[in-house]
């Protein structure tokens, strides 16, 4: 039976990995890395950069042009569904040629396999069809949202709230039924629909990492300055990476009722 590890690897920082990861890597015979363009090719750098520090067991980088999506369609659900099916035969193919049977392979996952990441969801599909027999384990990283948070040294919750983590796209429909609200994926600023409210914002961009940026304060009075950092940032780059965090301001009575 071949064995597939998803690991967890961390925000952008190295030193994120936790121990657990860097066991998982030496009992590798290869680890899957996916390439997704001269201009992100600071992502493949910092995963060989962890397995020349980390892995100390002979083993075999496997290098495969990660499927591209069309940004900007107009059914984004059925543009993802196809993304995640060419990524499905693509993982076929490497569990199925590039293992034998009895090996151990990985796929090193940014941040924490469970959040915003398909790797799960594809491997489920790929097992359920049965075409070639694998058994998969996933182990925790440190997820862009914690990064993001200890970076702006903040609690991601209110005392006994809820915390909500979305995407841009839905922040731009709705402020969803949370206290603290997390906004990932987002490429249009939809923080500026609340601008008129009283809101503080913890913003982040490549967190972790040598480009780090991060800027916060009360929504009104940073909003534009988010904005034009963002796009120097990701005209610099090529690509941005970046989350927020989100509360309206309490009053203070309900605070120190907590
Ligand atoms: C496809 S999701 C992957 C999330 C990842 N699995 C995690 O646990 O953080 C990519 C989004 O995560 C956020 N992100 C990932 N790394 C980040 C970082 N270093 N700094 C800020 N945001 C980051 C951004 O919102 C980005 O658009």
């Amino acid at each position: 039976m071949r064995r597939v590890l998803v690991i967890g690897i961390g925000a952008g920082n190295p030193e994120h990995l936790t121990l657990q990861a860097i066991d998982a890597l030496n009992r590798v015979d290869a680890i899957f890395l996916m390439d997704k363009g001269a201009a992100k090719a600071k992502l493949i750098a910092l995963r060989e950069e962890i397995c020349r520090r980390h892995v100390t067991r002979p083993h075999r980088l496997v290098h495969a042009d990660s499927p591209e999506w069309t940004r900007g369609t107009a059914d984004y659900g059925a543009t993802i569904d196809a993304l995640n099916r060419d990524k499905g035969a693509l993982f076929e193919r490497l569990i199925t040629d590039a293992l034998a049977d009895g090996e151990c392979g990985a796929f090193l996952v940014w941040g924490d396999p469970a959040l915003y990441d398909s790797t799960i969801r594809i491997l489920e599909t790929i097992a359920a069809r049965g075409t070639v027999a694998f058994a998969y384990e996933v182990i925790p990283g440190i997820s862009s949202v914690q990064a993001l948070t200890a970076r702006h040294r903040i609690p991601l919750n209110r005392i006994g709230q809820s915390v909500a983590i979305t995407t841009g796209r839905r922040l731009a429909e709705a402020w969803p039924d949370a206290d603290t609200v997390v906004v990932m994926l987002d490429a249009h600023n939809s923080f500026q629909r609340y601008v008129d409210q009283d809101i503080d914002i913890w913003w982040g961009a490549y967190v972790g990492t040598p480009d780090e940026i991060v800027i916060a304060g009360r929504l009104r009075e940073v909003a534009d300055e988010i904005v034009r950092v963002r796009a120097a940032a990701r005209h610099a780059n090529g690509w941005i990476m970046d989350s927020y965090v989100m509360r309206r301001r309490a009053a203070a009575s309900d605070v120190d009722e907590d």
